[in-house]
């Protein structure tokens, strides 16, 4: 479902530079796990809300963090050659087009938006909001600013506490993004907003450490992305400050957090975002 809302939000007859809306739905349609769109539309049926309201906002959401990822591998920041078992944006299409199709995949996220409200009448006040928190956790004071964080970061001067900072908001901020849009389509009351919070604080975390955990022990095969990078950008990452065991049980202990977050009387159908964080925590990709 998501994939097929992905493609056409992206159309073949879009009246766009043809290089671009290649670049656009070539990442787009690379694969990937697909987690975040999940997490809003998850969200919003734990609250019982309706998952037609919600996709516009999931769509929106995999564009942000695709368009994340493409930057994120320009040789300017990770230098990485492979994404979701492909080449790079930057391997195929150039550095140049790789930069504007991620601009591109940011700026046509908030048309998507606010197709939620004109669409499939969502209040235009929630509406709102969902568009001043996707500007605030992927802007400079959430996933920009962790990034700018994480290039500064640097192994024997960074901190646990400073790379708490950088996990927090290169990759929990959107992440929290998720549960909140869920919640708000859904009409969250305050104490369920702050459910969905915490529990996105935790898994974003969880899902973070992890990713660290991959980078050392995964199987490139299967992340479709080339393992020992934070190790040749001499990152700091929790398996470099507090080792692989420990780390894998950071995950654990976080996950049983959000799982708690949850298990509670206010949220109605908790059932899809306790499966999310338990598959989370033993992924391998
Ligand atoms: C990778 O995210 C980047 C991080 C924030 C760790 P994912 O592991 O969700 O990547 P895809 O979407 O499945 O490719
Ligand atoms: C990526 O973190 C975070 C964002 C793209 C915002 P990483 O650099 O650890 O992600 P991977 O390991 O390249 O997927
Ligand atoms: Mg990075
Ligand atoms: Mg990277
Ligand atoms: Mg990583």
């Amino acid at each position: 479902m998501m994939n097929s809302h992905l493609q056409q939000a992206v159309p073949a007859e879009w009246n766009v530079p043809s290089q671009l809306k290649q670049a656009m739905q070539y990442s787009l349609m690379a694969g990937g796990k697909r987690l975040r769109p999940l997490l809003v539309i998850a969200a919003a049926e734990a609250l019982g809300g309706s998952r037609e309201a919600a996709l516009p906002v999931a769509c929106a959401v995999e564009m942000v963090h695709t368009y994340s990822l493409i930057h994120d591998d320009l040789p300017a920041m990770d230098d990485d050659d492979f994404r979701r078992g492909k080449p790079t944006n930057h391997k195929v299409f150039g550095e140049a087009m790789a930069i504007l199709a991620g601009d591109a995949l940011l700026t046509h996220a908030f048309y998507h938006i606010v197709q939620a409200s004109k669409v499939h009448g969502v209040p235009a006040e929630a509406a709102l909001a969902i568009v001043e928190e996707l500007s605030r956790f992927a802007g400079p004071a959430g996933m920009v600013g962790g990034q700018v964080a994480d290039m500064e970061g640097e192994q024997g001067l960074t901190s646990l506490e400073q790379l708490q900072y950088i996990h927090e908001h290169k990759t929990g901020d959107l992440i929290v993004f998720c549960l909140k849009a869920g919640g708000r389509i859904a009409a969250a009351s305050p104490e369920q907003l702050s459910a969905l919070e915490t529990f996105g604080r935790a898994i974003g975390l969880a899902f973070q450490i992890q990713d660290d955990i991959l980078d050392l022990v995964g199987d490139e095969s299967k992340l479709g992305k080339k393992t020992q990078s934070d190790l040749k950008q001499q990152k700091v990452t929790y398996p470099y400050f507090i080792g692989l065991d420990p780390s894998r049980a950071e995950v654990d202990r976080l996950t049983k957090l959000a799982k708690e977050a949850v298990s509670n009387d206010f949220i109605p159908y908790p059932e899809r975002l306790m499966g999310i964080a338990s598959y989370l925590m033993n992924r391998d990709h």
